[in-house]
């Protein structure tokens, strides 16, 4: 189904199941510890054994000589697969470092070897015995460093754009004018994933032909990227993800456990699984990379922005991609003249890629500080500096509109239900006891983009639906969002509805990632049902576009039939896929949203307390209230944890990340915020897809942790630039008191 007009009226509207709260339909299973994930399917494939990855204890440089002969006598051990003795293999273009290193290392813990044995503990033992003898060479460990001479990259809307400085009007002019001028820099550090399941997969080989049980966000990325990696066809491939326990982004391409799962059951004749354990996570794989920011804003005295650049400076390995801090502000706030540039370190650390709402995330945790320090210069409500400064079109390209935008509503609604106007404007103006209180506003902006999206679907002799498609659910509640959408397009109840997922035998999906994954699998899921409904109008001989869909049966023309009874002589299917046209790039798809936060710093010890959050969205049509709500709040929930805990501690002298366990890298509980509220406004975009949905998983956290650190600075008056903002930074500036 090609999507190319505005999608007018469709059996969607009719909400009897889509938009109603409805409970995960994946949540018996998970809660009863029934539903699989990669590394618990022992029933999958009989005779597994088990691999443990040694990785590498040097960041850059090369191994002169691995000795595994003690390990190859270690009980229980079938043999140790290093990239001398692995077969051929190659790297994946969209793997920026090698997913078994040697003898060139390219970062810490990169993969070295991986041991394949009976048992898990028998592996890992074995890697104690294996003695590597390193030629270590000084890599680059520090982004500040090269403040000064890391080369300009393309522009923000990323690969194989011009490497330049992406400029609209005179920004140098304007901003040496403006009566009213900010400049200043912030620094967000290296952060990392931290899903719940860490990476882990079970391969095995049958003949030339490969099957892999794994934890990914893509299914059809696995299999492109594996076919690249083993130089077999993608047709030789089956990729299995049924259930995912997150993923955040770090899941998005293949990682060592597959490609060493792989490897492994190649080298053994036997199926192997290996995971990478919880302390090899924030050293072997992908992280989200630090940056250096600087802002500069001009107002007039009446609030507006004349100028406005953005210049962000982040690093990663040579050939890695850089953070695109900058996308949202060339599009977020109005203002003729501006700047936004994107300069790139070579790093000798860990490869840096996608984190929720790569780019996005981390640039506005910079520019939503910057507004909230250029509203008080102004003397202005951060609210009502925001509303100046909307725009209503793309402010380098003004013929361009967003489909809907509805920020400065979530800003109005959000302050009137946050008690916003109890605000003291000046900072340090109100004490509860111990603590200073105050409140913090950022906006919330990301875009929802057009991605095509298969699926097919089975009417049964029983009368049941049963729905395949490749996509994931990684935690996000896409079964129940597709039961929903196939309950909603053949008018049956929920419960008559089966959904498959993430099997590379179904047709491709989207997939979970950049908040495409919701609207474009649902609406894939719509295609295959137009479909189907057009199969069964045919068999009774109905006008498709006459007949109706309700309570499990197809009326048209005073004739009302069972779904059950039209497939008695045989199942009916339909396949089809969403596809975008020119419409969907000729408007920007977007959602936005405005976050609340009160916050108390303990007035003695600096510690911080966050009391209260608000979110509100404009994401088009919410699909099921209950899971779009848990998402936002997971959101919400990390973007604390980026404004007060989470740094990924880089030791500059050896090249790596000193904290990898969750109690050195610390996230937010429960107990860290009392109170969290989403409220929801009604959107329903007829221009993004049929299901008139947009994504929010990532405009959730945008903006989240400078409204955090905006909320500090209202309590307490110190100004911290440079995240997480953990107590030592305010110690020492706290406000003085009796
Ligand atoms: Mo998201 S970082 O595309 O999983």
């Amino acid at each position: 189904m090609k999507f190319d007009a505005p999608s007018g009226p469709n059996p969607i509207d009719r909400m009897k199941v889509v938009g109603r709260t409805t409970s995960r339909i994946d949540g018996p299973v998970k809660t009863t510890g029934a539903a699989p994930y990669a590394y618990e399917r022992h029933d999958v494939v009989a005779n597994q054994a088990y691999g443990y990855m040694l990785g590498s204890a040097i960041a850059k440089g090369r191994i002169k000589r691995i000795d595994t002969a003690d390990a190859e006598r270690a009980p229980g051990v079938l043999k140790i697969v290093t990239a001398a003795n692995a077969g051929p293999f190659a790297t994946s273009r969209h793997n920026t470092a090698r997913l078994l290193a040697g003898p060139e290392i390219q970062h810490y813990d990169q993969a070295i070897a991986l041991i394949v044995a009976e048992t898990f503990e028998q592996a890992r033992a074995a890697a104690t015995l294996i003695r590597v003898d390193y030629a270590r060479v000084q890599g680059r460990y520090d982004l500040a460093a090269q403040k000064d001479t890391a080369p300009l990259v393309g522009g923000s809307s990323g690969e194989g754009s011009a490497a330049a400085a992406l400029r609209t009007g005179d920004f140098e002019a304007a901003f040496a004018a403006a009566p009213v001028k900010l400049d200043a820099t912030y620094s967000t550090p290296d952060q990392s994933h931290q899903m719940m399941e860490p990476h882990a997969s079970i391969a095995a080989w049958s003949g030339d032909e490969l099957t892999v049980w794994t934890s990914t966000q893509m299914v059809a990325w696995a299999v492109q990227d594996l076919s690249h990696t083993f130089l077999i066809p993608q047709e030789k491939i089956r990729v299995l993800s049924p259930y995912v326990g997150g993923g955040f982004g770090a899941k998005l391409r293949i990682r060592a456990d597959v490609v060493l799962a792989a490897l492994g059951a190649r080298a053994v004749g036997r199926p192997v699984k290996v995971a990478i354990t919880r302390p090899q996570t924030m050293n072997n794989t992908v992280h989200r990379a630090a940056t250096i920011q600087r802002i500069r804003l001009g107002c007039d005295r009446e609030g507006r922005i004349g100028a406005i650049a953005h210049e962000s400076l982040s690093g990663n390995l040579e050939g890695g991609r850089p953070v695109t801090a900058t996308a949202q502000t060339r599009l977020l706030y109005a203002g003729l003249n501006r700047l936004t540039s994107m300069r790139q370190a070579v790093l000798d650390l860990p490869e840096g890629n996608s984190m929720r709402a790569p780019g996005a995330a981390p640039g506005m945790m910079a520019l939503e500080i910057a507004m909230d320090e250029m509203a008080e210069k102004l003397g202005l409500d951060p609210v009502e500096f925001r509303i100046r400064n909307d725009t209503q079109v793309d402010p380098e390209k003004p013929d361009k509109r967003f489909s809907e935008r509805q920020l400065v509503r979530c800003l109005r609604d959000g302050a009137a239900k946050f008690g916003w106007s109890r605000r003291p404007m000046r900072p340090a103006q109100r004490r509860d006891g111990s603590w200073w209180v105050g409140l913090g506003v950022s906006s919330a902006f990301h875009n929802s983009p057009a991605m095509k999206s298969a699926a097919r679907v089975r009417l049964e002799p029983s009368g049941r639906i049963l729905v395949e498609t490749d996509m994931t659910d990684i935690g996000t509640g896409s079964y129940t969002i597709i039961a929903q959408t196939a309950a909603e397009m053949m008018g049956v109840p929920l419960d008559m509805v089966e959904v498959r997922l993430g099997d590379s035998h179904f047709p491709a999906a989207a997939g979970s990632g950049g908040q495409f994954g919701a609207s474009n699998s649902t609406s894939g899921v719509y295609a295959a049902c137009v479909k189907l409904r057009e199969a069964v109008a045919r068999q009774l001989n109905m006008e498709p576009d006459r007949a109706v869909f309700e309570s499990g049966h197809v009326v048209a023309d005073r004739r009302r039939v069972s779904l059950a009874d039209v497939a008695r002589g045989g199942a009916l299917t339909g396949e089809d896929a969403i596809e975008y046209g020119d419409m969907s790039r000729s408007v920007h798809l977007s959602t936005f949203g405005a976050h609340f936060v009160e916050a108390a710093v303990h007035a003695y010890t600096g510690e911080v307390r966050v009391r209260r959050m608000l979110a509100v969205c404009a994401a088009g049509r919410i699909l099921n209230p209950i899971s779009a709500r848990s998402q936002m709040i997971g959101a919400m929930t990390m973007g604390v944890g980026a404004a007060l805990m989470e740094e990924m501690v880089v030791d500059k002298r050896f090249g790596f990340f000193v904290n990898h366990d969750l109690a050195s890298y610390e996230v937010p509980v429960h107990a860290d915020i009392q109170e969290q509220e989403v409220l929801f406004l009604d959107e329903a975009d007829e221009m993004a897809n049929p299901m008139k949905a947009k994504g929010l998983g990532e405009l959730a956290i945008t903006g989240v942790a400078a409204a955090v650190a905006n909320a500090i600075y209202n309590a307490c008056g110190v100004r911290v630039r440079d995240y997480p903002l953990t107590l030592d930074k305010l110690l020492d500036r706290l406000p003085r008191i009796a």
